[in-house]
């Protein structure tokens, strides 16, 4: 390359148009190679001063050198342009439009019978008590005659036990979660102090205080001189940790085959509070004007039972209960009617979200 004026001119001249056409940062390294890299005609040049005679040589270092720096301006200039151009357009084509409406995916929720479960097993678990299981579909020896409840009982019937066809396999969806009772005593060793939180069936009516499935929790305890005083203890513990210290609740007579006494806890109606006892003016459909709503049943364990499963009556006694479930979900939330856990409305379940847990 001649190292005059007008030749150098030229070369400057293209790389400024190499430059101000390339449109992307890729197509700008490309035009810095070309035009400023070792194999460009700036480089060849200044290769070439080394061989001219030493007046010419200054002179054409000059004009190389402000050649070089003119190119290099522009390169910065532009590059400056291109960056700011692409940052410009990524800016714009990736922008977010942050008030989009957004399609939210509903989260899922334990159902408050189950969260209750839970909560109920915890009041156990906290004074040392532990969890046992038995299945849903019970054989009938376990879930009446272990229990004392004798064959001609009306329980056995069909018209409040669901029987599991062929009858003849004498299988049963369970009536309630005491043949859990049976199991653990004769799967573990002396005391046995366990909870079992579980579902339940009976070909029952449909109304606001009854579904035909349910859920209960059973409790056994079964130690050397336990007592009526010990199961009473428990249970108002249990109520007031669920319902709060001012809970009203009663103890009432009644007659299990299992234990011996027994009685039925009674919690207070929510709604009435009693009022509607006696004014036939005022009646409630939640307690059906009783003032009372059952909680559950109790006793001490029937010796029976307890010979039943090998265990020397002489030294060890124990009480048991059977709580309903929905009926603690009732009296805590102050749900009206049962029918409304089973629907499976998630309005119902969010309306207790937090509240159960
Ligand atoms: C029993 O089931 C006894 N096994 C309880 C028991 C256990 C007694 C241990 C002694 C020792 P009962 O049938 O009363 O008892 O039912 C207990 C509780 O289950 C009732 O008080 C009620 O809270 C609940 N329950 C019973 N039937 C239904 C139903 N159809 N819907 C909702 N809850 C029910
Ligand atoms: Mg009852």
């Amino acid at each position: 390359m001649a190292l005059d004026h007008e030749s150098i001119g030229q070369v400057v001249a293209r790389a400024l148009d190499a430059f101000a056409s390339a449109s992307s940062t890729s197509e700008l390294k490309d035009a810095r190679l070309a035009h400023l890299g070792d194999r460009s005609a700036l480089a060849a040049a200044s290769k070439e001063i080394g061989s001219l005679p030493g007046p010419e040589r200054k002179d054409a270092g000059q004009r190389l050198g402000a050649a070089r720096a003119e190119v290099t301006a522009a390169l910065a200039a532009r590059q400056a342009e291109v960056e700011a151009a692409e940052l410009e357009r990524v800016l714009a084509e990736e922008r977010i439009d942050v008030t989009l409406p957004v399609e939210l995916v509903p989260q899922g929720a334990q159902h408050p019978i189950t969260a209750l479960m839970d909560q109920l097993s915890d009041v156990f678990v906290a004074m040392g008590w532990e969890i046992a299981e038995g299945p849903e579909v019970e054989g009938e020896w376990l879930n009446f005659d272990a229990l004392n409840i004798g064959p001609d009982h009306p329980a056995r019937g069909t018209s409040d036990t669901l029987f599991v066809e062929p009858i003849e396999n004498h299988l049963l969806l369970r009536t309630h979660t005491s043949p859990v009772q049976i199991r653990s005593l004769l799967d573990r060793p002396l005391p046995v102090y366990v909870v079992c939180p579980g579902r339940t069936y009976r070909a029952d009516e449909f109304d606001a205080t009854h579904v035909p499935v349910f859920h209960q929790i059973e409790g056994l305890c079964v130690d050397k001189g336990i007592s009526l005083a010990h199961l009473k203890g428990t249970l108002d513990h249990l109520a007031r940790s669920m319902f709060g210290q001012d809970i009203t609740t009663r103890m009432r007579p009644h007659y299990f085959p299992f234990t011996e006494p027994s009685a039925e806890v009674d919690l207070q109606c929510f709604v009435c509070h009693g009022a509607s006892v006696g004014d036939p003016d005022n009646p409630c459909r939640t307690c059906r004007s009783q003032g009372w709503i059952e909680w559950g049943g109790c006793g001490v364990v029937n010796p029976r039972v307890l010979a039943a499963c090998g265990i020397d009556t002489d030294v060890y006694s124990g009480f048991a209960f059977g709580m309903g479930i929905e009926r603690t979900l009732m009296f805590r939330n102050n749900a009206a009617d049962m029918r409304d856990m089973v629907e499976g409305d998630v309005r119902f379940s969010r309306s207790l979200k937090g509240v159960a847990r």
